[in-house]
């Protein structure tokens, strides 16, 4: 029997990693001019992390969390997520009262059922603020996720956003949703009710339209925080919808239980049934739930595989490419060490040297398929007078014969 990837855990081939990388070029010049810098922190992590952070009775610990005993007996995880792994980092090293602008990127594992837009391993670009209470770093973010929106060509989004006041008006409203649901737990369905159990705001995601409309007379999330936290909400509504959509959504609680405050997320309707590209929040309780001392925080994180299916085309450089066919049978030092003086003339140039099969005829064909904008070609002749025929295959393949000098200085300005 053939050997199979994991279910939902795709490889990635070059030609799909173009525009990640045309992706990622840009996020570091973001991440650059906001003075936020890259942190990394293991895949593996004790199980207990997870289940301290992002909640017992989240599905991404409940259901989704890869666990497995390693040779000492330890429940051990492949990471959900990044933030638990960030705040672990920082409370390790004893610098929770420091002030923090982390980024980071990686793959993540949730063992959800696969679909589009949905991986079992897929990865992540998330920035984590530590250290700034609420204020500045909530516009700080949302700038920034509009930068990151505006430089990769993403117009059509809305951004929902909402505040979940702190802990104690999370509780409060949460047992005024379970007093509200109870006497309709019929009208539930399965998995609603499972989750009116175990996390009850959870079944504000509900997909189910019925519950939907019922959800409508139920209890608001705004009611239930403070006259700050609201105006807060709403002066950060006020300040960004000029530039962009931005939408409060009183449904908007997050899968992971560590948010308070303020909570976000972008969707897209290009991406379908899982629209949202990125999500966040504030999660200031996060540091002494994991055994460290209080810290402000508050990021978001960017779901790769979703936010490339939103990048348009037009964002993917090519890189200029130069062809370098060799004719007649001579491969040898001269030859490679023209290729190796162009290649340290200008590496900013694909130099591509494996089109050296066959008729000279079948390598031009072959460097147009692999759309080289010019060709250095080397024959037996040329090598001779130390000369190359340079030809031009974007404007009416015209040629002409350069002197190695002359070709080098050539390629050197394009
Ligand atoms: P999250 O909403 O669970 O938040 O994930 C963030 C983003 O990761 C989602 O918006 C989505 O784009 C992507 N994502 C999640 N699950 C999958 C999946 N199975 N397949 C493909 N993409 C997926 C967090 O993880 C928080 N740690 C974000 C955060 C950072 N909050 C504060 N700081």
């Amino acid at each position: 029997m053939k050997i199979q990837s994991l279910r939902g855990m795709p490889d990635l081939f070059p030609e799909d990693l173009n525009r990640w990388h045309a992706f990622e070029s840009k996020l570091s010049k973001i991440f650059h001019s906001f003075d936020t810098h890259e942190i990394r922190t293991p895949l593996l992590e004790s199980t207990e992390l997870f289940s301290r952070s992002v909640g017992h009775s989240t599905d991404i610990v409940n259901k989704e969390l890869y666990s497995f005993l390693d040779r000492n007996q330890e429940s051990i995880s492949l990471r959900p997520e990044g933030s638990a792994s960030v705040i672990r980092a920082i409370i390790q090293r004893k610098q929770e009262q420091e002030n923090h602008k982390l980024w980071y990127r990686g793959p993540m594992f949730r063992y959800e059922r696969p679909q589009r837009g949905r991986f079992r391993q897929f990865h992540q670009v998330g920035v984590e603020y530590l250290g700034f209470e609420e204020g500045i770093a909530e516009y700080e973010l949302i700038s920034m996720v509009l930068q990151i929106n505006k430089l990769i060509g993403i117009s059509d989004f809305t951004i929902k956003i909402n505040h979940l006041g702190d802990k104690l008006a999370k509780e409060s409203f949460c047992n005024s949703l379970v007093s509200f649901l109870q006497p309709h737990v019929n009208k539930l369905d399965e998995k609603d009710q499972a989750r009116l159990k175990s996390n009850p705001l959870r079944v504000l995601d509900t997909k189910e339209k019925s519950t939907q409309a019922l959800l409508k007379e139920g209890p608001k999330f705004q009611d239930f925080i403070s006259d700050d936290s609201k105006s807060f909400l709403n002066n950060l509504v006020d300040a960004f919808s000029d530039y962009c959509d931005i939408q409060i959504d009183q449904s908007l609680v997050r899968g992971l239980d560590y948010y308070t405050g303020i909570v976000f997320e972008a969707v897209s309707q290009e991406l379908g049934a899982q629209d949202a590209f990125l999500g966040g929040g504030r999660y200031n309780n996060l540091s002494k739930q994991l055994g460290g001392k209080d810290m402000h925080a508050i990021g978001f994180a960017i779901g790769v595989e979703r936010i490339i299916e939103l990048l348009g085309i037009e964002n993917i450089k090519q890189p200029l490419k130069v062809g370098f066919i060799i004719v007649g049978e001579q491969i040898n030092k001269k030859t490679y060490k023209i290729a190796d003086d162009l290649r340290r003339a200008n590496n900013s140039i694909i130099l591509d040297t494996f089109l050296n099969e066959g008729s000279l005829k079948s390598q031009l064909r072959r460097a147009n398929k692999n759309n080289c904008s010019y060709v250095i070609i080397v024959g037996d002749e040329e090598l001779k007078n130390d000369q190359v025929m340079w030809k031009n295959l974007l404007e009416g393949g015209e040629q002409e014969l350069l002197t190695l000098k002359e070709a080098i200085e050539k390629y050197t300005n394009l």
